[in-house]
């Protein structure tokens, strides 16, 4: 899947609702980014990114970079690099310090082969028009330069998505609640090499499996709610839904001692 082909897809790439609402600020996304820190074995991806970065000289462009984590590292760990951040969301690149610049993915204002090495992490799934936006991220990078970018698996954090179906379902009265939206259903991490090879000869992938164990529903209803930009798509009252999930997991917590979330990210690293 690759152009929006539904209602769902349509909002999860719609730019008013990225830039004015989902990332408008940095706290949903560090909410995810929170959840994340809690996985076993812990793997760290911007040092990982960091890594991938030796050998590379002068500017490393970061498209879609959020609310700066990997700006801010690369920075701290290659003072000798130029990183500039750039995102669609005026509101995220205002804590992120500078060079960083709104733009779009699909239409990168930056001179072909003028970047050492891009990266595009967990972002590629919010593009209308992934291929256009990978043939841009291969336009701008030097012939050597390495492109990062980053994704979940299929079947990334199932638990979830069987949580909501059950908290959904019991809110509503039916027998099967609707689907949690996923972001990388667009863009998984089984999928997209065959889209990067479209541009790049190489194209290695780096899988990050691991689990979330929490004992308290906390963290899960900070991660549930962090999706509240695209609750008119969940025909299921949003708020209702993410406390029963509170309930059948506070419930599950005191039966079992924990609930487990399985995390299937992954780092793919392609050259031209
Ligand atoms: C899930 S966040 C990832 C942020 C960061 N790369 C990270 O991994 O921590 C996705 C980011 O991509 C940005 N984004 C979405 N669509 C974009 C587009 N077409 N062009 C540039 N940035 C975009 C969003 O505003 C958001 O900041």
């Amino acid at each position: 899947m690759t152009e929006p082909s539904d209602a769902r897809e349509t909002a999860l790439t719609d730019r008013e609702r990225l830039a004015g609402s989902a990332y408008r600020s940095g706290r949903d996304l560090a909410a995810r980014q929170a959840f994340h820190r809690r996985r076993t074995p812990r793997y760290d991806l911007p040092g990982l990114a960091a890594e991938r970065l030796a050998g590379v000289r002068g500017s490393v462009v970061d498209v879609g970079c959020g609310n700066g984590t990997f700006v801010r590292r690369i920075r701290a760990e290659r003072p000798d690099l130029t990183v500039l951040g750039l995102d669609l969301s005026p509101g995220i690149l205002a804590d992120v310090p500078g060079p960083v610049a709104v733009a779009d993915a699909g239409r990168l204002p930056l001179a072909s082969e003028s970047a050492g090495a891009v990266l595009a992490m967990h972002m590629l799934y919010h593009v209308p028009d992934i291929p256009g936006a990978v043939a841009e991220l291969a336009r701008v990078v030097r012939r050597a330069g390495p492109v990062l970018v980053s994704t979940n698996g299929e079947r990334d954090k199932a638990e979830l998505d069987e949580l909501w179906q059950r908290a959904a379902a019991d809110v509503l009265g039916t027998g099967r609640g609707p689907d949690r939206l996923v972001f990388s259903d667009r863009f998984t991490l089984e999928r997209a090499p065959a889209l990067l090879r479209a541009e790049f000869r190489q194209v290695e992938t780096l899988a990050l499996p691991g689990v979330v164990t929490v004992h308290d529903p906390a963290p899960i209803v900070a991660y549930l709610t962090s999706y509240r930009a695209w609750a008119d798509q969940y025909e299921a009252p949003f708020e209702a839904t993410v406390e029963r999930a509170r309930a059948i997991v506070a419930d599950h917590i005191v039966r079992t001692g924990s609930f487990r979330v399985t995390c299937r990210a992954g780092l793919l690293v392609c050259r031209r």
